[in-house]
């Protein structure tokens, strides 16, 4: 039985204050949430501030991004080990955002998902077409290159502690959600694609939607077959909208 997982990306947003009143929010919130697995991933230099904010809670700390290396002269970038030693579980990979702003290829997120792998760290893998990608019918060609840079580099067994984050480009701070439907679909596709190659890893992998999720369409988005859970943006800067959302699985 897969668990469903939560994340909240709060991307590069909020400040010591906001944070503190926003991990309170949640802490206040977290009796009323059940079966969720719940996540926050701040900015990184809000890594040590939260990591003591949520001591003790359920809440398990994520950061939103990695260095594909372990350590040495890489100006700006944060180890996996680094992580680790504040508390992270976690570390998204190739968010669409890192994939655009800063022309990351599938070859270095694949890197960076094995760097998180070396640390102990669990990537959250993001995959997703853009809008035009979309339009051309060529959604699963895209979301299945995604999946071979990483299965080249790492394998499928490594998939046996990952996540996979499907988010469709188009739909990432637009308000524009996927149709429960159309995620679906494609979650199905990456669940298959998988399958084909372990079909146990297969079924247990969690695979979160991402992309505009809010209170309102959660419960819609996580009822569906494939769909595990989400990684959340805008609405994760809100402890009570996080919250609706994390509840949305009860
Ligand atoms: P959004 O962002 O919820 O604001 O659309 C999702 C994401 O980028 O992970």
């Amino acid at each position: 039985m897969r668990r469903i997982l939560v994340a909240g990306n709060w991307k590069m947003n909020g400040s010591i204050e906001s944070i503190k009143s926003l991990i309170d929010g949640v802490k206040q919130g977290m009796s009323g949430v059940k079966s969720t697995d719940v996540v926050v991933c701040p900015p990184a230099i809000y890594i040590p501030e939260v990591a003591s904010l949520i001591e003790g809670t359920a809440i398990a700390l994520g950061s939103q991004n990695i260095c594909d290396q372990d350590s040495g002269a890489y100006t700006g970038e944060v180890a996996g080990s680094m992580l680790k030693e504040y508390g992270c579980k976690y570390a998204i990979v190739g968010h669409s955002e890192r994939r655009s702003l800063y022309g990351e290829s599938n070859e270095l997120v694949a890197k960076r998902y094995a760097a998180a792998r070396r640390a102990g760290l669990t990537p959250v893998l993001c995959v997703g077409e853009l809008l035009e990608e979309r339009e051309q019918g060529i959604t699963e060609e895209v979301v299945g290159k995604q999946l071979d840079a990483v299965l080249e580099l790492e394998g499928i067994a490594s998939f046996a502690d990952a996540v996979i984050a499907y988010e469709p480009v188009w739909a990432i701070g637009t308000g524009k959600t996927a149709t429960p439907d159309q995620a679906q679909e494609v979650h199905a596709f990456i669940r298959k694609k998988l399958a084909g190659l372990d079909a146990t890893i297969a079924e247990n992998i969690v695979i979160q939607y991402g992309g505009s999720v809010k209170g309102s369409n959660a419960v819609e988005l996580f009822g569906m077959q494939d769909i595990d859970g989400g990684l959340i943006g805008g609405a994760a800067l809100d402890a009570n909208e996080f919250l609706a959302i994390c509840q949305a699985a009860n």
